[in-house]
């Protein structure tokens, strides 16, 4: 196949980077911010790689106009973003840090100067610590808490906002409380459910909010409106055994307790029978009130599918790799399948499948640790040559074209990202950039994909 460019794809296609703010912006303490549960869980010995906490990151808060004129340059056209909550509500409710406010003024500002479409999420795993104190997710008094934020900021930045997310990744929030990997790191399986479940419930209401605010729904999608949607990772599990029973059973169960956990109850209303068997034969059935799947289920304007590769499950794991594996390199030096059709197989499953009816936007797609050291070259310029990272993004984006080719509506796509940045518990020890630099952001080195992606957005 000859190579993509961006002309292939549709007229007015948004291509993006995608941060999050904990992520990226550092600051952690400065100019008001209230911490959030990252900030301590970070700081809870054997939690994350070295101890490393989100204090500094990529340090955006200072240095987000020059990192934006970098997106820029390489051609994308719009930015995906994450509101820090204690940023902007150090308590959670009640009081404004209006220093907080005025960076998103700031940046904002900024980005439509630049000419970057600002694509704005309100929940990226960072719950102000305060909210945590009163139970954080487990309270049912979540989704008020959630809403008194977001309706500030609707008010603050709805005219300029065109695509709104309520909530990144909701699987994160079962990782923390369940399985105690991701802040605040509480570890139980009903702890788990019930979280999910009041955040499908602040998800509803915040849509709700947002409709009052701007109006019902319309026919079409239209980006010189604020539109608000919701971003869920589909990580679909397959057997790695399609004839074995045993791989079977395990790759449904992980599909239903997770990306159909919030995609069933908000594109069709309920949890699946197979969710619910399972929450009641494992104790772990969250409090259900009637009327709650009638607020979770609001008409969205779009679906943000964050896609990063397939899980392949088996009865006897050790052997996944040898049944999976062929000649020829289906497997990546990260260790991670080089999957591409993944995100075409998750762009029908979820239209096909899971209810999903709006326009589709990939809000994230990457890969971590390809060949990631420095190199100077003859003319003394320092590079980093990529070439996994550029096989991986080079045949996830063929697979998107395929799929809009017949026909799923997909209206942008964003690279996970431009920096390398606070990867979570593996905090620097992922580099997922397309620049190459460190907490500080003393230095940035042009990675070969950022070039390759300059060249495919020309
Ligand atoms: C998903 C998350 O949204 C983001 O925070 C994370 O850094 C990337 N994937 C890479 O793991």
């Amino acid at each position: 196949m000859a190579d993509l460019t961006r002309h292939d794809f549709p007229e007015g296609f948004k291509w993006g980077i995608a941060t999050s703010a904990a992520q990226i912006e550092g600051a952690a303490f400065e100019d008001g911010k209230g911490a959030e549960i990252w900030d301590i869980f970070a700081r809870t010995p054997g939690k994350t790689f070295r101890g490393e906490t989100p204090d500094v990151a990529c340090d955006y808060y200072h240095k987000y106009p020059e990192q934006l004129r970098m997106m820029k340059e390489l051609g994308f056209n719009s930015h995906r973003f994450s509101f820090s909550w204690a940023r902007v509500m150090p308590d959670g409710t009640g009081r404004i840090n209006q220093k907080g406010v005025d960076f998103y003024k700031r940046v904002i500002d900024e980005m439509l100067e630049l000419g970057l479409t600002p694509n704005a999420t309100l929940y990226h795993w960072d719950l102000p610590q305060e909210l945590e104190y009163r139970g954080g997710f487990l309270n049912r008094d979540f989704a008020g808490w959630f809403t008194e934020y977001a309706e500030f900021m609707f008010r603050q930045f709805g005219d300029v906002i065109p695509l709104w997310a309520t909530f990144n990744e909701p699987i994160a929030t079962y990782v923390g409380y369940a399985l105690g990997a991701f802040a605040p790191g509480r570890k139980l399986e009903k702890y788990g459910r019930e979280a999910n479940h009041n955040l499908l419930l602040a998800h509803g209401s915040v849509v709700k909010c947002f409709r009052s605010l701007f109006g019902e729904k319309r026919p079409e999608l239209d980006l010189s409106r604020p539109n608000i949607g919701i971003v869920v990772d589909v990580w679909h599990h397959h057997p790695a055994r399609p004839d074995d029973e045993r791989d079977c059973a395990i790759a449904e169960l992980e599909n239903e307790k997770a990306y159909r956990s919030y995609l069933n109850p908000i594109f069709k209303g309920g949890y699946t029978g197979a969710l619910l068997k399972y929450m009641a034969d494992n104790d772990c059935m969250p409090d259900i009130r009637p009327g709650d799947f009638e607020l979770i289920r609001q008409p969205l304007d779009f679906f943000g599918l964050n896609c990063y590769n397939r899980v392949v499950d088996s009865a006897e794991p050790q052997k996944i790799r040898e049944t999976v594996e062929f000649a020829g390199g289906n497997y990546m030096d990260n260790g991670a399948e080089f999957y591409p059709k993944a995100i075409y197989d998750a762009l029908f499953n979820v239209t096909k499948n899971w209810g999903v009816n709006v326009p589709v936007f990939i809000t994230e797609n990457g890969t971590y640790n390809c060949e990631e050291a420095i190199v100077t070259d003859a003319g003394g310029r320092e590079r980093v040559h990529d070439v996994t990272r550029i096989r991986y993004l080079k045949g996830f984006i063929e697979w998107l074209k395929k799929a809009i080719d017949e026909g799923i509506d997909v209206r942008g796509y964003y690279v996970w990202s431009l920096l390398d940045n606070y990867e979570w518990p593996a905090a620097s020890s992922m580099r997922f950039g397309l620049v190459h630099c460190d907490f500080g952001a003393e230095k940035y080195v042009l990675k070969d994909s950022a070039l390759f992606m300059q060249k495919f957005l020309e």
